[in-house]
């Protein structure tokens, strides 16, 4: 058990911060240079639980989310503290306010920590997973046909549930509300991958954002499915691509590098605790992304 004792000497006035408040609360993520939009924040703050504090004047100066993913996991993420108010504690107390309420629930915390933000999260006990980088670009990669016998198409309605049943043991994620929201939300960036006897092979999906095309996840049985999958997807997207891609695929790394992808930043996947799959990135191609796990 990691304690949660010896907290910041101020006591931390936490507020929770429900889905109305979404345009209220995304400045903390503009002025951190994130490239979520209003509509992340709201349907963050609708399918999880924020957290958050504001300065006399109401605004809010900081943030964090809880978002439940299955019963046994959660995902902690948006841990936001305006740039006046950092090294104060404040970030370190709203995590440990997450962690107390994802215990509370009996399940495992999980996240992918930034530069700024592992050091916060190893002395609370977190423990590093595998390594994420988050490519930018501003061209069109090389089409890339898939393998021999698979088809990809537009994901319908109808694949929702199937989608959700594929995903779950290859992510270590039960996400269904996630991947539905996504889906429905870009339909034209959402595809599934098929055998020749209509058993789902892969898929991606994605996400208008702030400042780019926010592309993922990408679940898929092989690394040249996923690399179709994502090709195919950006080939219709608006520029410029984001996509969270774990270190361990090297062929989509030699790809988007082709392409002229920069990775300036990445992530650290973390745990608190032990949760079952998530420590495997061999077929998770792209993140949906590192506030939605
Ligand atoms: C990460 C962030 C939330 C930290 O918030 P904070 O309120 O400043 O954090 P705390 O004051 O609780 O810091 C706790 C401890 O973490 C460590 N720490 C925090 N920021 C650090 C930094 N930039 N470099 C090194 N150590 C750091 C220090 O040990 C610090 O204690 P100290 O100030 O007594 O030395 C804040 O820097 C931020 O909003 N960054 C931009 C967004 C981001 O990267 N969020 C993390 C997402 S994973």
């Amino acid at each position: 058990m990691v304690s949660t004792e010896g907290a910041p000497t101020e006591v931390l006035a936490v507020s929770p911060i429900d889905a109305e408040q979404a345009e209220a609360v995304w400045p903390l993520s503009i002025e951190a240079g994130w490239n979520q939009n209003a509509a992340d924040w709201r349907f963050m703050l609708a399918a999880g639980r924020g957290y958050g504090c504001t300065g006399t004047d109401g605004r809010w100066q900081a943030s964090s989310l809880v978002l439940p993913l299955g019963q046994k996991l959660a995902w902690i993420s948006m841990v936001l503290v305006t740039k006046d108010r950092r090294r104060g504690g404040v970030g370190t107390g709203l995590l440990k306010r997450c962690i107390d309420e994802v215990r509370a629930a009996g399940a495992v915390a999980g996240l992918d920590a930034t530069e700024l933000g592992r050091p916060i999260y190893l002395p609370l006990g977190f423990h590093d997973l595998y390594r994420i980088s988050r490519w930018h670009l501003d061209r069109v990669p090389q089409a890339k046909a898939p393998p021999p016998g698979i088809t990809v198409r537009s994901v319908e309605l109808a694949d929702l549930p199937r989608l959700a049943t594929y995903d779950r043991p290859l992510s270590g994620m039960e996400r269904p509300t996630i991947l539905a929201h996504l889906a429905m939300r870009q339909r034209g960036l959402a595809s599934v991958a098929e055998t020749p006897s209509g058993k789902i092979a892969g898929f991606v999906l994605g996400r208008e954002g702030r400042v780019a095309t926010s592309l993922g996840p990408v679940v898929a049985d092989s690394e040249a499915i996923a690399l179709a999958l994502t090709a195919h997807a950006m080939a219709s997207a608006t520029l410029p691509f984001i996509i969270d891609v774990p270190d361990a695929h090297l062929d989509i790394k030699a790809w988007l590098e082709a392409a002229g992808a920069v990775s300036p930043r990445g992530y650290m996947r973390m745990t608190l605790g032990d949760a079952k799959g998530l420590d495997d990135p061999s077929h998770v191609f792209a993140l949906a992304g590192p506030e939605l796990g």
